[in-house]
């Protein structure tokens, strides 16, 4: 075992791992990385299948980001956005304003995912509270189930997913939770509750973590309108999806739907550093304009709030969006992998196949939690040079926008030869396996195989 693996053994606990599992294998050590691949302390290489947790956007080394991060080292690593600016953070939310849905005037910084929708639902709270009166009143959220935005308590009181959720429950406060999809369920607890109802928070067109589960069209328009009609705040938790996730830089777009509240995360710097933003409306921060004495302050705020660095390498990110028609040069990828999913889809080991864009989830169906379905393929997978981390079941496929074709058409190879190791390790021959249910497809426009 290499020395890094046994300093980690011995000293590190690692997030969503069960560390005895962990404990119990050699970990593969990531030292460097090039391009879509990364390179582990032997020389091998793999394929970032899952954008390093759903964030890498342009490929690891990416010499835009990469040198707007030296020059900024060269000038300031970090100072504080608590009574101080930098120039980083201000051209970044400037730039962010020009990409974000109209409305969505003000940046609030934060450093992950979590905080980003922690600090809406904070804001939405305290919005309500300081209109007073009946508004008051409008101290809860409604939420979808399965939802996922985070591991922090606020974000986790409006989650919805048992394993990772359940445990914290008599921590935190209550939500509606309503199904995706289903609209008429969300007008019932508007129409019954809207009153004290702060906002519903959404993640726009694919719920991530869920296991890549997508809404029918024209659903997140509905949520708008019915937050409208009710007067409730609308968060759009784009963490997963934006970035060009989804095809289109923010998912929201694709409904034509400007949110009161926009979290951003992962893909905001590439991949890069942890920095998080909550965009909020012009109402939303005129909210909170006041004397100190009036305390309407936001009091909210991390050490590393926009940091200076992270800064610098989002303003990268959102220049080589450009400089590179990332966005232009996707739509074929994504064709591509809608093919390639097609074949996955008529495998018989394989239950549905879901997703949006460069979002896809490969469901293996039900199978007892003991076989670790999911956790053999991704083992597998690695032995032929690709990283993919499952949802249980759900193989994820989440490559950098940036992968070529080839490596693309290799990735859903490798994943699929994985999934027939997987099944054969898990349960003997293959052929002898029934398929669970009728292979079924959404949204993908994956072709049916003949
Ligand atoms: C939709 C969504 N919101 C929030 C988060 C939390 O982000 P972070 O892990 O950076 O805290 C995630 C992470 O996967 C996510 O998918």
């Amino acid at each position: 075992m290499s020395q890094v693996a046994d300093l980690d053994h011995r000293h590190l606990w690692h997030p969503f791992t069960q560390q005895l599992d962990w404990c119990s294998e050699e970990p593969l050590v990531i030292e460097r990385a090039e391009g879509t691949d990364l390179i582990d302390i032997d020389g091998r290489r793999y394929i970032d299948g899952v954008s390093s947790l759903w964030c890498n956007v342009h490929g690891h080394r990416h010499p835009l980001i990469d040198q707007a991060v030296q020059d900024q080292l060269e000038r300031v690593a970090h100072s504080t956005m608590l009574g101080l600016t930098h120039r980083s953070a201000a051209e970044l939310a400037a730039r962010l304003v020009e990409l974000a849905p109209p409305g969505l005037n003000r940046v609030f910084y934060s450093d992950s995912g979590s905080t980003a929708t922690e600090v809406a639902l904070k804001m939405a709270f305290q919005y309500w509270q300081q209109r007073g009166g009946q508004h008051a009143r409008r101290t809860s959220f409604v939420c979808l189930r399965d939802a996922y935005h985070g591991d922090t308590l606020g974000a986790v009181s409006v989650g919805g997913i048992d394993t990772f959720h359940a445990a914290y429950s008599p921590l935190l406060f209550d939500a509606h939770h309503v199904d995706a999809g289903d609209t008429n369920q969300l007008e019932c607890v508007l129409d019954f509750h809207s009153e004290g109802v702060a906002a519903v928070i959404v993640e726009p067109l694919v719920q991530g973590a869920a296991g890549i589960l997508v809404q029918p069209p024209g659903y997140l328009r509905r949520v708008r309108e019915l937050c409208d009609r009710h007067d409730v705040f609308l968060i759009c938790d784009e963490v997963a999806t934006g970035f060009g996730r989804t095809g289109t830089m923010f998912a929201c777009e694709q409904e034509r739907v400007a949110p009161d509240f926009l979290c951003l995360g992962k893909g905001l710097t590439g991949g890069y550093m942890p920095l998080a933003a909550t965009l909020a409306t012009e109402r939303v921060y005129e909210g909170f304009l006041g004397a100190p004495a009036d305390g309407r302050t936001f009091f909210h705020g991390h050490t590393f709030t926009g940091s200076p660095l992270a800064c610098a390498a989002a303003l990268a990110n959102l220049e080589a969006f450009e400089a590179e028609s990332t966005l232009l040069r996707l739509q074929p990828k994504i064709r591509l992998l809608g093919e390639l999913l097609g074949g996955v889809a008529a495998m018989p080991e394989v239950s549905e196949v879901r997703g949006r864009g460069f979002m896809a989830g490969i469901d293996l169906g039900e199978h007892h939690a003991s076989v670790r379905l999911g956790h053999r393929v991704a083992m597998e997978a690695r032995r032929h040079g690709a990283i993919v981390r499952p949802l249980g079941d759900v193989i994820v496929l989440m490559p950098p926008l940036s992968i070529t074709k080839a490596d693309l058409r290799r990735l859903v190879d490798i994943v699929a030869a994985s999934i027939e190791a997987a099944f054969a390790g898990a349960y003997g021959d293959v052929a002898a396996i029934e398929a669970l249910t009728e292979p079924d497809t959404q949204e993908l426009e994956i072709p049916r195989a003949a």
